[in-house]
């Protein structure tokens, strides 16, 4: 069985009204529709102080039965996964529900040979092959707790977050061919283990393009040897509804990554309830999103919301634009794929390649186009709407977190009003609203401004940060007294359709990654020459936001090029690519509050090029500095 699809828009008003009015009674509708080995106790038991979040207490259940298991009697034969790979010559692979299932028992089994049980941490480094859906699906089998870092990290990076959580194994893969590129990913992890990580056992290798790894005996294992000869079948461990399913770092505005944590029954049941209505899923469509699994969008929307819905998940190896800017439209057409979802970065960049790309491909068994990951703005929604769905499907615009662990206002489907830039409205069991800044009071009425904020749990609302449950508490629960904060400035309009302005924090989004200001100075200030520094995003054309660093280095060292590039190096090393600053601009030094804070609008400001509209900048220790920093705007 599945949970309710909404059929109308009138249909979606009444169950968003059902939902606000008896949210237990809502929700235990949906999750019975689901296998449990035993029903819940208690739906709903929540304080937003401490936080104390559970959802189905007492429930028991395996979130892997209902991925797969269940399934096998109706549609063993369907296809579960269909990969493409990086070189649109190879050919694609289509995994069933059958295999899917016997590949996740073989590599459940294969874990629990090499020690690995029930709230063990898995890490994964691993590029978008099957082997990555299928191991992370083998660690929920079992009750282990994944944690998929996204392999654009550093070593130093991943060994951060492998060291947050204990891991007990990391599962990872030779190489990575994207594109052109062919990244040695092995060799990342042996740097992490160079760096130090205790934990870590095992190193579970998935050989990949075959080409050769330097290998340990003391901990290096092949993923083939170990799960090759194993049985097809693997009993699931029976997990409480609120055992922890995963962990998944994602950055806020202090220096550190926090581990977000989700579990196991409420984020079955949301995410299979968000997925089947915002795009609509109908039986035997083929569904495509274009994510990495790296990130949550891929958690929730690769792999568990589309395989608990028995569908159709296609999974991307390359990249937008190899072997050129046509290649997403090129497997829509060849895999007639019906729902398509992806970044307002990759519409952007794409858009600038030029609409000739689009042309040509069969794109008319599309049905709803998503977006995801940042503010889209009118003219990539537009292009998107005009060139991918020919001025007549639907575009859902999505807004959610890796908090959130599902979409949380967006249209669903086409039954729902559109307007460029608008996510539009929530869905059902979701209560946002807008709050003040200054007074922290809720804004009635339309339209309004202010704060973004949720008033009351949902299913696959994040219950703590790794290790760090008081972190959790000051991050989301304590700016706005009673809510959770998203941390994102909105708007509503005279209808009440909700516009996402952005992240009111220190957090930057670059091309739908989300970086920490404090992170990326962290990462700069490694630099020996570098005194201090200061991050702040700026507009960019493609990428939402860019990265603009005000570095001050010390007496001697040449504030020039080869320094700018060894930041950059530094930053590389100490993160991941995509944390490098697109701008650097040296300064003597940074404008400052009495109080000896960084005034970082200032710095917002200047780096948008807006030094007309500073405000009053007499309240600074040190003014003078703003008219260099103008001056010398990079
Ligand atoms: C932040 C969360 C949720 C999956 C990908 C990102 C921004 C996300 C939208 C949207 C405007 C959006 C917000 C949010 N964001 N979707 N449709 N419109 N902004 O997950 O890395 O946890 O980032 O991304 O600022 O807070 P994430």
């Amino acid at each position: 069985m599945l949970p309710t699809q909404i059929t109308s828009f009138e249909h979606y008003q009444s169950e968003y009204a059902r939902s606000v009015n008896d949210p237990e009674g809502f929700w235990a509708k949906q999750a019975s529709t689901f296998n449990w080995r035993k029903k819940w106790d208690h739906v709903l038991e929540w304080n937003f102080e401490e936080p104390n979040i559970k959802w189905f207490q007492g429930g028991k259940l395996n979130i892997t039965e209902n991925c797969l298991d269940r399934h096998l009697a109706t549609r063993s034969q369907q296809t579960a996964l269909l990969f493409e790979p990086n070189a649109p010559g190879d050919p694609a692979r289509h995994i069933s529900y059958r295999e899917l299932y016997e590949e996740v028992c073989k590599t459940g089994n294969a874990l629990r040979e090499l020690g690995i049980g029930k709230g063990d941490r898995v890490c994964f480094y691993m590029p978008m092959v099957p082997e990555l859906a299928i191991s992370v699906l083998a660690c929920a089998r079992i009750g282990a707790i994944h944690s998929v870092v996204f392999a654009g990290f550093s070593a130093q990076a991943l060994a951060d977050r492998v060291n947050d959580a204990d891991c007990k194994m990391i599962i990872c893969s030779d190489y990575n061919k994207r594109g052109n590129k062919n990244i040695g990913v092995k060799e990342i992890v042996d740097e992490a283990l160079a760096i130090g990580c205790p934990s870590v056992q095992t190193v579970l290798v998935h050989r990949n393009t075959g080409e050769e790894i330097a290998w340990d005996e003391s901990y290096d294992v092949w993923y083939h040897e170990k799960v090759d000869g194993q049985a097809a079948e693997c009993p699931a461990e029976e997990m409480d509804a609120e055992d922890v399913l995963f962990i998944l770092y994602t950055s806020g505005s202090t220096g550190k990554p926090k581990g977000v944590v989700h579990t196991c029954g409420g984020y079955m049941v949301y995410t299979a309830y968000s997925f089947l209505n915002v795009f609509q899923y109908q039986p035997g469509d083929v569904y495509w999103c274009t994510a990495d699994i790296g990130w949550i969008t891929g958690h929730s929307y690769i792999v568990y919301g589309p395989l608990l819905c028995g569908a159709t998940s296609l999974m991307f190896e390359g990249v937008p634009t190899y072997p050129d800017a046509g290649r997403f439209w090129e497997v829509c057409a060849k895999h007639k794929v019906n729902q398509f979802y992806t970044a307002p970065t990759a519409i952007r960049a794409l858009m600038a390649q030029g609409d000739e790309f689009t042309e040509g491909y069969d794109l008319s068994h599309l049905k709803v186009i998503g977006s995801v990951g940042e503010p889209i703005n009118e003219e990539a929604w537009e292009w998107y709407k005009k060139h991918i769905g020919k001025d007549t499907v639907p575009v859902v615009d999505t807004w959610w977190q890796t908090e959130t662990g599902g979409m949380m206002i967006s249209g669903m489907g086409g039954h729902s009003p559109q307007k460029p830039t608008f996510a539009g409205y929530p869905l059902p069991g979701i209560q946002p609203c807008l709050v003040d800044k200054n007074t922290m009071q809720e804004e009635e009425g339309n339209p309004a401004a202010g704060l973004l904020a949720i008033k009351f749990p949902w299913p696959s609302i994040l219950r703590t940060t790794w290790g760090d449950h008081l972190r959790c508490k000051h991050t989301y629960f304590s700016t706005i007294p009673g809510m959770y904060f998203t941390g994102d400035g909105a708007r509503r309009d005279a209808d009440g359709m909700y516009r996402i302005i952005g992240r009111v924090d220190d957090v930057v989004n670059v091309s739908g990654h989300r970086l920490g200001t404090a992170e990326v100075e962290n990462a700069i200030d490694e630099h020996p020459q570098v005194v201090e520094s200061a991050v702040v995003g700026y507009p960019h054309d493609i990428k939402g936001q860019g990265i603009y660093a005000y570095v001050i280095v010390g007496a001697g060292a040449g504030a020039d090029d080869a320094l700018r590039a060894e930041i950059v190096a530094t930053v590389r090393q100490e993160i991941g690519p995509i944390a490098k600053p697109d701008k650097i601009q040296f300064v003597s030094a940074l404008p400052k509050t009495r109080s000896g804070k960084i005034m970082r609008r200032i710095l917002r400001k200047i780096a948008a090029g807006e030094q007309d509209s500073l405000g009053d900048v007499s309240t600074l220790l040190n003014p003078e500095v703003v008219e260099e920093l103008i001056l010398g705007r990079v």
